[in-house]
């Protein structure tokens, strides 16, 4: 039987037609296409320094991407099984979970319930902080266990910020990254205030395992694909873990590990190029990182993450009217425009949404959020700009994926990649798999079939909820390796086990709200 298609499928790109657009305007898109694009070679010359950065991380002397060694040890079988929380400390929202991990292989059920983060809380005190998360962790339990005598039960916090660990039950805060500015957290371990808050108010939670997003991606991908080696988040931040053998990881020589056992380590990749040698920085990049909270710190970030492709866009148009010769949206009140930040990521997914090629929607949305009505040039330039930000991020952040899969000589696997950008930025996915495939010169696919969705050697796929059932994951994997005695890397064993139901499914229903 034909299908009927009730839908026209989606052009990787518009035509769009620069006809009727003035020649001095059509100078400045040109000039800000030089500015934007990066080359094939670029690509390569970008990803090779990356690959000796990831190593230069990992030496005794350090480099720029801090490569932090998580002491999550290994992948999990898929038979891991008992009853964790999760805590999602992210940008919007705080996500709390109750995870059970059945007997059945690769399987789960979760409970959920997500608060709002009160934006003041990013630039207020460490307390606060503390304080206003374990109100959520103690709401939820009250609200999900009423009534009822509970052990301690194991938490996986993932805490998405460049922390070092001794331990995987500790993280001492490096810095605060994607705008977040909280005094007197920076250099100090994390855990211990926030213990101290859930000790306070009497919740009954055991901290188990202090993760990173990246590597809750990972693992949570991994716990349903056997290929995958790589977790990547493209958000609000970006950032990738991978797993590491000890023997390969000079700055953990003194500790005489296994060298055949495997460790994940959260890269920081942000922080790739802090020193401005590789990567194509335009005076807006400089602009955005001058006035950030932390100038000079998370380069490649502030070029890529979805904190600030939006500053960008709203950058080069506030330039383009005030300063350059070509004039745009002239006689028009900017003020709106001139407010930081006030465009996000969103509002340039949607002008690359626009499905008309009038560009009607973009017309629209610049009148209703900014009052400025665009003409008919000004509309292509606003969308070809779009464009070229939405294209530079997806191939840098490529270069960090391939340049990992160098490091580590994976010529085909799976990469698992979540976060808002990845997921919602139109073409992301497309414009990063066109640049893996320049970068390690492709030419035909897995089995020798055409390049595509399922055959490229290397293919960076929608994750599993990595802060939810990744940090799940790797709090029940550190029970185990605790229950075993391996307990390397673990600060509080015995804590671990006093007073915590570790991990019998069949001990209590959880009742599955949502079953993937
Ligand atoms: C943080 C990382 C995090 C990434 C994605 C970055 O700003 O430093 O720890 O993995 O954002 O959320």
């Amino acid at each position: 039987m034909a299908t009927r298609h009730t839908q026209p499928r989606r052009q990787p790109s518009r035509k769009g037609s620069m006809a009727d657009i003035p020649k001095d305007l059509l100078q400045e898109i040109k000039r800000l296409e030089d500015l934007f694009t990066v080359d094939t070679a670029k690509l390569k010359s970008i990803t090779s320094h990356f690959q000796s950065e990831l190593a230069k991380g990992l030496s005794k002397e350090g480099g720029s991407i801090p490569m932090n060694p998580t002491w999550c040890m290994g992948f999990p079988t898929g038979h891991e099984t008992g009853t964790f929380l999760a805590l999602d400390m992210g940008g919007t929202n705080l996500r709390v979970c109750e995870i059970n991990l059945p007997e059945e292989k690769g399987e789960f059920d979760i409970i959920q319930s997500k608060y709002r983060m009160p934006e003041e809380l990013k630039t207020g005190t460490a307390d606060e902080l503390w304080g206003y998360i374990a109100d959520c962790l103690q709401q939820f339990i009250e609200y999900h266990h009423e009534g009822e005598k509970l052990d301690k039960l194991p938490l996986g916090f993932t805490f998405s910020y460049p922390a070092t660990q001794d331990f995987i039950d500790h993280g001492v805060l490096q810095r605060w990254t994607k705008g977040f500015d909280i005094d007197g957290v920076e250099g100090k371990d994390v855990v211990p205030p926030f213990e101290a808050a859930l000790e306070e108010r009497g919740v009954p939670i055991k901290l188990t395992a202090l993760i990173n997003d990246t590597t809750g991606t990972l693992i949570a991908s991994a716990y349903t694909d056997s290929e995958m080696r790589i977790g990547c988040i493209f958000g609000t931040g970006c950032n990738a873990a991978y797993m590491e053998h000890c023997g390969d990881i000079p700055k953990l020589e003194h500790m005489k590990l296994d060298p055949n056992q495997e460790i994940a380590i959260n890269c920081e990749w942000g922080a790739f190029d802090n020193e401005h040698k590789i990567l194509p920085r335009t005076q807006y990049d400089i602009i955005i990182d001058k006035d950030s909270p932390r100038p000079g710190q998370q380069s490649f970030e502030k070029m890529v993450a979805g904190l600030y492709l939006g500053e960008l866009f709203r950058l080069v148009l506030l330039d383009l009217h005030e300063v350059a010769h070509v004039k745009i949206f002239e006689g028009q009140d900017v003020s709106s425009l001139k407010k930081p930040y006030s465009l996000d990521a969103s509002f340039l997914s949607d002008i690359e949404n626009d499905p008309f090629e009038n560009l009607s929607e973009t017309h629209d949305r610049f009148e209703k959020a900014l009052g400025i009505k665009c003409t008919k040039p000004e509309l292509e330039l606003i969308r070809r700009l779009a464009e070229l930000i939405g294209t530079r991020s997806a191939r840098l952040s490529a270069c960090g994926v391939a340049a990992i899969c160098l490091k580590k000589n994976y010529k085909t696997c799976h990469v698992g990649a979540d976060g808002s950008v990845f997921n919602k930025y139109p073409h992301f996915k497309a414009r990063g798999a066109q640049a893996l495939k320049e970068i390690l010169d492709w030419d035909k696919g897995r089995d020798g079939k055409a390049l595509g969705k399922g055959h490229d050697p290397v293919e960076i796929l929608p994750a599993e909820d990595g802060s939810g059932v990744g940090a799940a994951l790797i709090a029940a994997l550190t029970l185990k390796r605790v229950q075993e005695g391996k307990v390397m890397g673990i600060r509080d064993p015995e804590g671990m086990l006093k007073g915590t139901k570790a991990a019998d499914p069949k001990s209590k229903e959880v009742a599955p709200e949502s079953k993937k």
